[in-house]
């Protein structure tokens, strides 16, 4: 059994009933009545919607911060803001010398935690690289080396690892200094929580880039990759390389683009 349901203060409403996707929750006499089928998968939707807050999922008791009352009526930010946020994102390439703290990754993370995962697998797994960061872009040339002649940037790459050549920024971090890093067993677990993050990144004055060829290196050697992190499930990808700090610059204006492809069917 997954719920402690309150028989007290229960109204037998049956909205848990309603929005329970394995039929867990059914109403015997106005209670709500927990049906072991040993599929659940705590979503927590039944105590999400409960009027009368008489469900708390077991297991989660150290947890109890992090459930917050909600007026279900107010949406808390206006569509033309979050539009606007959205609109207003660009890429930061050009960052300042300041580093982002720890508390103020720990929010960023908060903003992550919150995402929705394929059968609420809640597994998505992040990195910050710093102290780490140069070892780390190491071992990715050593793997995307073997693509070096199918993209000049990865040439360039190692030439400026090597020291070689004139190069102003460093061809895949440019100004950057910190990495954030996503895996999870599903890709579109570790882009969405990644996503959120970066958003929500902007709205603390933070900015950054998706980094593809940092990527390629789980691609090319997923094995090799992951003993760098000896402390994820190796089963887990790299689906996001996010690199992160505060901008140097700041955007004035919206860019054209080239617009959407919809198709209404
Ligand atoms: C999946 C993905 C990978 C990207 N990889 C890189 C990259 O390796 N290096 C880089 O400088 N920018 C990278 N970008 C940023 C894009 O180049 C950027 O979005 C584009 O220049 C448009 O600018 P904007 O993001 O400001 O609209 C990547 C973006 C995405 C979504």
């Amino acid at each position: 059994m997954k719920l402690n349901i309150n028989k007290e203060t229960c109204t037998g409403c049956k909205l848990c009933e309603t929005v329970c996707i394995r039929d867990n929750i059914i109403v015997v006499d106005k209670k709500a009545v927990e049906v072991d089928n040993g599929d659940c998968f705590d979503c927590g939707h039944c105590l999400a919607i409960c009027p009368s807050n008489s469900i708390s999922l077991k297991g989660f008791d150290g947890q109890k911060d992090r459930v917050g009352e909600y007026n279900p009526k107010e949406i808390p930010v206006s569509s033309e803001d979050y539009l606007n946020l959205l609109k207003q994102r660009r890429s930061i390439r050009w960052f300042k010398k300041k580093k982002i703290d720890k508390e103020t990754f720990n929010k960023l993370f908060e903003a992550a935690y919150y995402s929705p995962s394929a059968q609420n697998a809640q597994d998505v797994e992040f990195v910050v690289l710093d102290n780490e960061l140069d070892e780390f872009m190491h071992l990715v040339y050593d793997i995307i080396s073997a693509e070096e002649d199918k993209f000049f940037r990865i040439k360039q790459f190692g030439e400026y690892l090597r020291g070689e050549g004139d190069y102003k920024n460093h061809p895949l971090l440019w100004e950057g200094h910190q990495m954030i890093l996503a895996f999870s067993r599903n890709s579109a677990n570790a882009l969405i929580a990644s996503t959120r993050l970066e958003l929500f990144a902007y709205t603390m004055g933070l900015g950054g880039f998706y980094s593809l060829f940092t990527l390629k290196a789980d691609e090319l050697d997923h094995d090799r990759l992951m003993e760098f992190f000896p402390g994820i499930d190796s089963h887990k990808h790299m689906y996001s390389a996010f690199v992160i700090g505060y901008p140097r610059v700041k955007y004035r204006r919206t860019v054209p683009h080239k617009g959407i492809d919809v198709y209404y069917r």
